[in-house]
């Protein structure tokens, strides 16, 4: 049988020869661990298991799952929760011996993937699975403000989470565009949501429901900007801003001078502070703008009178005020690199975001650091990128000066947006500064997000970040990566995840007579990346001060980032150039759904002009297809691909992966022109793949 897909990869995993027939659930015992929570994992592993598997015998009883939780662990549900644990399957049956409770929910993590899918008769293979995570700290940020996301939403992110060993997610609750939390202290906040915010009860509620699966729930309320929302419900704590400032138009922050702003903050964030039981609360702090407070006499008058000497102490003053609040009210301050650009309490955990030498200037200052930077999944950038990134690695991800300086000219807005984004040189953290690395948080800002977008837009990224942040160092294996990645995006679907779902909702919607030819059309093409696909910000950098909104129901919008027919693709057509030659039939026929779906799509586009935009990448990809046909024509044939008479061809090939490899910086969402409806052509690495080995063949 082959090897079961693992993701995030453990510590140490030993297969042996030999597996475990699975006809019926598992008789299933625990101890040593907390009630009901055991319980509950386990009905949730098996009813997993069942939806992967097809069970000979569902009513009946199969072998042995023996859980042991060595501690019940006082720190569950905290960073320092015990996560370890063993996994032995044998003759015998299963057997997991568990550091605690987290350790427990891994494990049957773990036993779903091993479990894998399937209707043939299913079996666990032998193994010993010695496990723990590198980063305590494995989170998901998810942007509510932008767009409102369900609960039922984020209900099944979390499922998603636990599946894959992720620990924290923190909710972005308040922005510029919305407060969504119900404040009974301050209910002007919701009444302006159009009923998009969550009510007490059901924060309560999905705060229960994340603890039952492991998951943490670190409530984000953003101030002292991006706080348009508070400042229209609340005008009386809102600063004056500069009129003429073109961010300005949406974004208001808090009068950081006034007694009633604090007066506010301390009933607002306690109110809230009583809701999230989680010992961290984030305050945001980013992005306070020259802008901000520039037209506030009594900002003016504060600072001089505090013999604060710039906006940035200012902030400072501000931060520091917050913390002891949130100290009072029992919590941990959380907040963005900014908080700690001057010095705050030690204690004050910083979320490096800006570049990865934040993550050194937060260590630096002895802060507890959350690494974002590098895992900003809204850049739609692949998967692979963001494996790429080490947590620890000072130099991982940021802009080079020459970038900033291009930006620069572009526009100041981009220019001064950018400054901070510069990479400088950095010595390497010591080992003992890691250890203050915390761990990590993907972020999903949701400008671009809507609820149904939402499953695909995190996943199946999220699973290779969860990896980057469990798995030990060495385990960065790309290749391995792609390969794993649509087997376990597959599982994660098949478990309750709407990415499939939803895109084919979409695709109903783009074309309602032919969504067939949409959905095919999807798996070729992925989003431009960055921030090009954002029509608002691009009319803001020209200038335009109210851009429309922006209608997320186009093919970018639905088209996946990674999607898993083109990474299967990639991945046999590596196979093929390594000379392993029974992936030909795949291969072809695979192209061959694509390019006969191209005469399809033309058909289906008539008369939609959301759909008549891609018509130039269809036909692109029409060509693609072929190029690909006729490589696999000539590799096997023994012979080699003609050079003059594919020469147009390839020469497309080339322009579209140079249009792959310049969105691959983040300066390229403002140089270039977008290319039509917004669209890469995902196949295109793979057709290259072929391509070579076709030209190489003989
Ligand atoms: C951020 O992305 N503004 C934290």
């Amino acid at each position: 049988m082959a090897e079961p897909v693992l993701m995030p990869q453990p510590k140490a995993v030993a297969f042996a020869p030999g597996a475990l027939p699975l006809t019926a659930p598992f008789a299933a015992t625990a101890t040593g661990c907390p009630q009901p929570l055991i319980s509950h994992a386990i009905a949730r592993a098996q009813a997993d298991i069942a939806r992967q598997r097809s069970l000979a015998d569902p009513f009946g009883v199969g072998p042995a799952l023996t859980i042991h939780c060595r501690s019940a662990d006082a720190g569950y549900q905290t960073a320092a929760a015990q996560e370890g644990y063993r996994l032995e399957v044998d003759a015998h049956g299963v057997r997991i011996d568990a550091d605690g409770p987290a350790g427990a929910l891994h494990a049957l993590a773990t036993l779903r993937q091993l479990a894998g899918i399937g209707t043939d008769p299913a079996a666990i293979p032998f193994v010993r699975v010695d496990d723990a995570p590198r980063f305590a700290w494995r989170g998901v940020m998810i942007d509510t403000a932008r767009h409102f996301m369900s609960l039922a939403a984020l209900k099944r992110q979390v499922d998603t989470m636990e599946r894959v060993k992720l620990d924290v997610l923190h909710l972005h609750l308040s922005d510029n565009e919305g407060f969504r939390v119900e404040s009974r202290l301050y209910p002007k906040l919701q009444a302006a949501q159009h009923g998009e915010f969550y009510t007490q009860a059901e924060i309560r509620d999905l705060v229960a429901y994340a603890a039952d699966r492991g998951v943490r729930i670190v409530p984000e309320f953003d101030v002292p900007a991006h706080t348009a929302a508070i400042a229209s419900a609340y005008p009386e704590i809102a600063a004056a801003g500069d009129p003429a400032d073109a961010m300005g138009a949406f974004d208001r922050a808090l009068n950081p001078a006034s007694d009633a702003t604090y007066r506010f903050l301390d009933g607002l964030l306690g109110e809230m502070a009583g809701l999230f039981p989680d010992r961290n609360f984030h305050i945001g702090g980013d992005e306070v703008n020259d802008a901000a407070w520039s037209h506030e006499p009594t900002v003016a008058a504060f600072m001089t009178a505090h013999n604060l000497k710039s906006r940035v102490e200012m902030e400072a003053y501000f931060h520091t005020r917050i913390r002891a609040m949130l100290a009072h009210h029992g919590k941990t301050t959380v907040g963005w690199d900014e908080i700690a650009a001057t010095p705050i309490p030690k204690d004050v955990i910083v979320q490096a975001w800006r570049n990865s030498n934040a993550v050194g200037l937060a260590v630096t200052g002895g802060h507890p650091t959350i690494v974002s930077s590098g895992y900003y999944l809204d850049q739609l950038m692949p998967a692979a990128s963001h494996y790429a990134v080490d947590p620890v690695d000072l130099q991982a991800d940021g802009i080079t000066p020459d970038e900033a300086a291009q930006l620069q000219k572009i526009s100041p807005l981009a220019g001064g947006a950018a400054k901070p984004l510069e990479i400088k040189p950095m010595p390497p953290l010591s080992p003992e500064q890691e250890k203050l690395v915390l761990g990590g948080e993907m972020a999903m800002w949701a400008e671009l997000v809507t609820d149904e977008m939402l499953d695909a837009r995190v996943w199946p990224r999220a699973a290779a970040i969860a990896e980057r942040l469990w798995s030990p160092r060495e385990v960065r294996d790309p290749d391995s990566l792609v390969r794993r990645l649509p087997l376990i995006e597959d599982e994660l679907n098949l478990d309750g995840l709407q990415s499939d779902a939803n895109r084919a909702r979409m695709a109903a919607r783009l074309s309602p007579d032919a969504p067939g030819a949409v959905t095919i059309f999807l798996q070729t093409v992925a989003p431009s990346r960055y921030a090009t696909h954002n029509q608002g910000l691009r009319a803001m950098l020209a200038g335009v001060r109210h851009p429309p909104p922006q209608r997320l129901t186009a093919l970018a919008d639905a088209a996946p980032v990674d999607g898993a027919e083109a990474l299967r693709f990639e991945s046999l057509a590596k196979h093929l150039a390594a000379g392993d030659r029974s992936v030909i039939p795949a291969l072809r026929s695979q192209l061959m759904i694509w390019s006969g779906n191209t005469p399809r799509f033309i058909e289906a586009a008539h008369g939609h002009p959301d759909l008549e935009a891609a018509l130039p990448v269809n036909a692109e990809v029409a060509t693609l297809t072929r190029l690909g046909l006729n490589a696999l024509f000539a590799i096997e044939a023994n012979d080699t691909l003609d050079h003059p008479s594919i020469q147009p061809q390839t020469a497309l090939l080339a322009r579209a992966l140079a249009d792959r490899a310049a969105s691959s910086r983040p300066i390229f969402a403002f140089l270039a022109k977008p290319p039509p409806a917004d669209l890469l052509i995902a196949i295109a690495p793979a057709i290259d793949i072929l391509v070579k080995a076709g030209q190489a063949s003989r």
